[in-house]
């Protein structure tokens, strides 16, 4: 079994797949689960500031609703959710404190790393007063670090709304926070936002002292879906959040460009991990941990159990090192120059390639004669190209199920 270790914020993990904040970390069962599947760290719903009575309604602030989650399957989108659980206004430090201590026992029988998380909300910028408060009260259940979610939709308003977000003011507000909380944070600190929020204020944060950063979300996943049967959307409104596998191209550009950033941090990514080979790739973008939480709700907590193993395996069946593997596609990423040798290193005529179908592989489904141009048919159960029509786009490759068809330079 090769080994999985790994430091994130000078914290040993045992393996770098951690269970990312959410109902996932809303209650001792479902800790309970992550922990004895074996994941390296299980991260606590984020706790809200107390409502205060003379502010009504609290801004930001949502009750639970419920049903708060639903899969699109029937919908056409396999591996997607939409979820307008918001922000409930139930889970105080208080409660995540006493969560955080009754699950402890049982994440050191596993060595699994417990990490504390606190929503900034409106009610803390009022009051940082407050938020100190509720830090300390994290800090007395000695969590291993503490984690901040600070992603656009979840600050003031006038810094909300995706369309308009004023990044000179995500800036402005993230340094406050982070200046307040590294004051009275006795554990490593975990700054968790969006990409576009670290292009502009990772320096700013990492100035204050924060090492850790968990590069997720952004206000790119807003959506809807209307069931056609009752002509109304699944959640009224101008935008429910979408999670799922769509996420995962577009953290992994996030998770690389936020690694170009700079060496002198710790980096965690999650946003559309559900396979083994997703896990391996987001390390590849960058990130010393990953992790995950809608393909968990999904498939349950043994997840955890498959990808620490299929990590493990692919290791050693490469015969690598895990260090070796994290941040290795990120140069070629964020490279404007690899991109473009790319392109020249493709621009290749038609004659320079000729598609070769394997006989002893294609079964003749037909699924690559719906090439647009006309250019395959099936003859005797066996597809055929005719090369007079084919444009060498490279569609049939990537579709055959069987893998029979290659474009030979
Ligand atoms: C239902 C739900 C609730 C979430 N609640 C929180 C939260 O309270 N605090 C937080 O920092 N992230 C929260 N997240 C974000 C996740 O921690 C994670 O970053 C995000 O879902 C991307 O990973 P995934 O694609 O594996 O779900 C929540 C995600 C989901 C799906």
């Amino acid at each position: 079994m090769a080994d999985l270790k790994v430091k994130y914020g000078g914290v040993e993990f045992k393996n770098p797949i951690v269970a990312a904040a959410g109902p996932l970390g809303r209650t001792f069962e479902a800790l309970k689960r992550s922990i004895e599947a074996g994941c390296g760290g299980v991260t606590l719903k984020s706790s809200n500031a107390e409502v205060k009575e003379e502010v009504s309604p609290k801004p930001g602030a949502h009750v639970y609703p419920r049903p708060a989650h639903t899969f699109l399957k029937k919908y056409g989108l396999a591996n997607m959710m939409i979820n307008w659980e918001g922000v409930p206004v139930d889970f105080t430090a208080m409660e995540e404190k006493r969560l955080i201590e009754k699950i402890k026992p049982i994440a050191s029988d596993h060595g699994c790393r417990i990490i504390a998380n606190v929503h900034p909300d409106p009610m803390h910028f009022a009051d940082m007063d407050a938020l100190r408060r509720d830090i300390e009260t994290l800090q007395s259940a000695k969590p291993d670090l503490i984690e901040f979610c600070t992603c656009p939709y979840h600050l003031p308003h006038e810094v909300t709304c995706p369309e308009t977000a004023n990044y000179d003011r995500i800036k402005e507000v993230q340094e406050k926070v982070y200046a307040v909380v590294m004051e009275v944070a006795e554990v490593p600190v975990i700054a968790k936002a969006n990409g576009p929020v670290f292009y502009n204020a990772l320096r700013a944060v990492r100035d204050v002292g924060v090492g850790c950063f968990h590069v997720t979300e952004g206000p790119l996943f807003y959506g809807t879906i209307v069931d056609i049967d009752e002509m109304t959307p699944l959640a009224p409104g101008p935008a429910v959040i979408t999670y799922g596998a769509h996420r995962r191209p577009i953290m992994n550009l996030q998770c690389a460009r936020t690694r170009d950033l700079g060496n002198d941090f710790d980096l965690m990514s999650s946003g559309g991990i559900w396979l083994v080979n997703d896990v391996i790739e987001r390390l590849m973008c960058g990130a010393q941990v990953v992790g995950l939480h809608t393909a968990v709700q999904y498939h349950g907590q043994e997840l955890f159990a498959k990808l620490v193993k299929g990590l493990s395996e692919w290791l050693d069946k490469k015969g690598m090192a895990l260090q070796e593997v994290i941040g290795k596609a990120v140069p070629k990423i964020v490279s404007q120059e690899a991109h473009d040798a790319f392109m020249r290193e493709c621009d290749r005529s038609v004659n320079q390639i000729r598609p070769s179908i394997d006989p002893g592989l294609c079964n003749g489904c037909g699924f690559c004669a719906n090439c647009i141009h006309g250019a395959i048919s099936i003859d005797d159960k066996k597809a055929e190209t005719n090369l007079d029509k084919c444009v060498r786009c490279g569609v049939c490759e990537s579709i055959c199920p069987v893998d029979a068809i290659t474009l030979q330079v």
